[in-house]
């Protein structure tokens, strides 16, 4: 599997980017948030761990993160083409694990990270709109606030990892949904 990571601030738009991103490239989306939000709906003791993080915006620890995303991973099935991560990795701890995941996988390998650039009260303007039907209980002003300072404490470190690596890659955040995807699209068509 040729797999890309699409990162970027809360609310830059990874969720929306990687429908276009599935539909027209045929990856297969994995969303660590998505997954998270599951698992705490499903009410399982996991569950209630996890919102013990999430719901005031903090990162959930590194080794609960990666073994949910290696059981997704896992159950994939053998002729999945790509995988897009999104929201993870958002450590460099995540990352420098999921690149030794690679390493151990013969046929996987990241071929790039997708940072979406969006400004902060952009993002802000976002999410509290998105708040009003969401029912997401990390889409308020506080929250919000918090969910920024751990993006550029703990996650913005990713960038400068992957783009030691060459795989990196800074897309402009701002403007239509499809403006945004044709500029994703000039990154995947070298690519896929
Ligand atoms: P996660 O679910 O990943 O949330 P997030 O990163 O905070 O990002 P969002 O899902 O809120 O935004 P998005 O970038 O997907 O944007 P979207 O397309 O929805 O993570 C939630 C929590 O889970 C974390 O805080 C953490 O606790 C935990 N977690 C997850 N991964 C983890 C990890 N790896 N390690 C540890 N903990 C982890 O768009 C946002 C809104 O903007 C939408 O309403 C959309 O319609 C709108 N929009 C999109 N594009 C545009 C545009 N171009 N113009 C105007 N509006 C737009
Ligand atoms: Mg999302």
């Amino acid at each position: 599997m040729r797999n890309i990571i699409l990162c970027g601030a809360p609310g830059c738009g990874k969720g929306t980017q990687s429908e276009f991103i599935v539909e027209k490239y045929g990856l297969t989306h994995l969303s660590t948030g998505d997954i998270m939000r599951a698992e705490v709906k499903s009410g399982s003791e996991l569950g209630k761990l996890i919102f013990s993080y999430t719901g005031v915006g903090h990162l959930v620890p590194d080794d609960v993160t990666i073994r949910l995303l290696e059981q997704h991973l896992d159950s994939l099935p053998k002729d999945t083409k790509g995988v897009i991560f999104d929201g993870f990795p958002r450590t460099l701890a995540q990352a420098k694990e999921l690149e030794s995941l690679m390493d151990r996988r013969p046929d996987d390998s990241t071929a790039v990270l997708i940072d979406i650039n969006v400004p902060e009260d952009e993002i802000i303007r976002r999410l509290i709109e998105r708040g009003k039907t969401s029912g997401r209980a990390d889409d308020n002003l506080e929250t919000i606030k918090e969910r920024l300072e751990v993006y550029h404490d703990q996650t913005r470190p990713v960038d400068a990892y992957y783009d030691s690596l060459g795989k990196y890659a800074r897309i402009n955040g701002l403007g239509t949904i499809p403006e945004i995807f044709s500029r994703i699209c000039e990154v995947l068509d070298k690519l896929y």
